[in-house]
């Protein structure tokens, strides 16, 4: 997830090892293995992670899940779920209880609240040990410096989202049929009475009845929520499956006349919902009727074409009140499991129709020196590496004859010179594995070693036009003798 106004880029660590991968037994698993949550530093000039002003935040060994930042009421925190503060280690083939068991022994798991504010000027301040180069702020810092903070939250949690206000944070434990709603100003009243008590760490742990809002019984296996423009709130049910929805409280709660902290309505989705986005439904203005459900296994929905189904995204009205959801469309979806996604309006999209130059990097955003130009394009030998500046243009190649010899070094400049809108051109070698696809004003280089020799065929591989299969030329890769 990402802050606000994309000042960082928020990644949870999931599993603990020693920190930078370095080699500790399982046995020291408490003292040597750690969790973390790094944070990027994202430059939106640049449209680039800044890699030089990103840090880390050295964590107890609990698997740190998602996170998401919060907002308005909530800026500056970021929140995090965490599901083997049991510490198991493991071991199944010893004995041991398997993973599954070891991590979800006890009734709670802890909820982290970090304060990102203060842990920025932490690595400002230069307060952090360098691990492999990557500066990392140690636990104990974070621990003296009034950096973080745990609450106690049902096992095994997965989704902790922000209502878009910033004064909830809601958590779903996976073993537990309720969501459960966190106050900020009752989080930051704990935090200041210091009702608190230390987990092993020595991380002040929140008394959970002094920050907890509200549980609201949902249904098996709650995930993931969202939020509309109404006042609802939506869970995902992972077991049953099924979306539910339910009344937010305080200054947020139902335009309608349904109570506070109430589930209000259910509809069945098929199967294994994970993930659900709602228009907006992260942000802080919610957009509302729509949701879409997406579900990892689409059994009974489609016509079997082999062992492996495709995922199933299903679209719901959610844009009348009360118990009133709509299922309205099943979209099957064939490349990999669908994990989180964010329905935005259209408007708020400005791409670029073609790239601002001929002779763009995607890679850098900015022109590539030397880039092969219209008129300009030539074959250049020195020794036996070969530079070879070429364009793109329906429906054509120049140079068409591509001669070297077997052993020469290949260096090999594209520029798809087009300025008109989707006028893609692809460039494919099969006999040396290659395959472009340059979009308008695109430069790609790609080098290799013209081992084989033959007489082998170049060619567009984007239908780009009615001469489209004429655009191609040939390499001749003469034998050394
Ligand atoms: Cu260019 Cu097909």
């Amino acid at each position: 997830m990402v802050t606000p106004n994309t000042e960082y880029v928020i990644e949870g660590g999931q599993y603990a090892t020693p920190l930078g991968w370095d080699w500790a037994p399982m046995d020291e698993y408490n003292r040597s293995y750690r969790g973390s949550v790094t944070l990027w530093k994202f430059d939106r000039d640049k449209g680039r992670i800044d890699e030089s002003r990103s840090f880390a935040l050295e964590l107890p060994p609990y698997w740190q899940d998602l996170f998401d930042a919060g907002k308005l009421a909530s800026e500056g925190f970021i929140f995090g779920n965490s599901f083997n503060t049991e510490l198991a280690t493991g071991g199944v083939e010893s004995g041991a209880p398997p993973f599954e068991a070891g991590a979800s022994a006890r009734d709670n798991d802890y909820l982290h609240v970090i304060d990102l504010k203060k842990a920025e000027a932490l690595f400002q301040a230069g307060r952090f040990e360098r691990v492999k180069g990557f500066p990392v702020i140690t636990l104990q810092t974070l621990i003296d410096e009034g950096v973080l903070y745990f609450i106690p939250e049902p096992k095994s949690p997965h989704g902790v989202d922000i209502s878009p206000n910033g004064q909830y944070i809601v958590v779903s434990g996976k073993l537990d049929p309720h969501v459960t709603v966190y106050d900020i100003d009752k989080i930051k009243q704990a935090i200041a009475d210091k009702n608190w008590s230390p987990d092993q760490f020595g991380v002040p742990v929140l008394d959970f009845d002094a920050c907890m809002e509200a549980q609201i019984e949902v249904g098996l296996g709650p995930l993931h929520t969202q939020f509309d423009d109404k006042g609802y709130a939506y869970t995902s049910l992972f077991l049953e499956p099924a979306v539910a929805r339910w009344t937010l409280g305080g200054e947020y709660g139902p335009l309608s006349a349904e109570p506070d902290w109430t589930l209000v309505g259910k509809v069945s989705v098929h199967y294994n919902v994970g993930h659900i986005a709602a228009a907006e439904g992260d942000t802080v203005s919610p957009d509302g009727k729509y949701l879409v459900s997406m579900n990892k296994w689409s059994i009974d929905r489609f016509f079997p074409t082999g062992p492996l189904l495709p995922q199933n995204f299903q679209l719901v009205d959610i844009d009348n009140v009360g118990d009133s959801l709509k299922l309205l469309y099943d979209m099957p979806i064939g490349i990999g499991e669908p994990h989180y996604a964010q329905i935005i309006k259209a408007d708020k999209l400005q791409p670029w129709i073609v790239y601002p130059q001929v002779g763009w990097s995607p890679e850098t955003q900015s022109v590539v020196p030397g880039a092969p130009k219209a008129g300009d394009e030539r074959i250049v030998r020195n020794g036996n590496t070969v530079e070879i500046f070429m364009t793109l243009v329906r429906s054509h190649f120049t140079p068409e004859h591509v001669e070297i010899r077997q052993g020469d070094h290949v260096i090999w400049h594209l520029t798809n010179i087009e300025r008109a809108q989707d006028a893609t051109h692809g460039f494919a070698v099969p006999a040396y594995n290659i395959n472009l696809s340059l979009e308008p004003g695109e430069t790609q280089t790609i080098e290799f070693d013209a081992d084989t020799d033959g007489a082998f065929t170049f060619y567009c591989s984007e239908f780009c036009s009615a001469l489209h299969l004429e655009m191609m030329g040939y390499l001749m890769v003469e034998p050394s003798s």
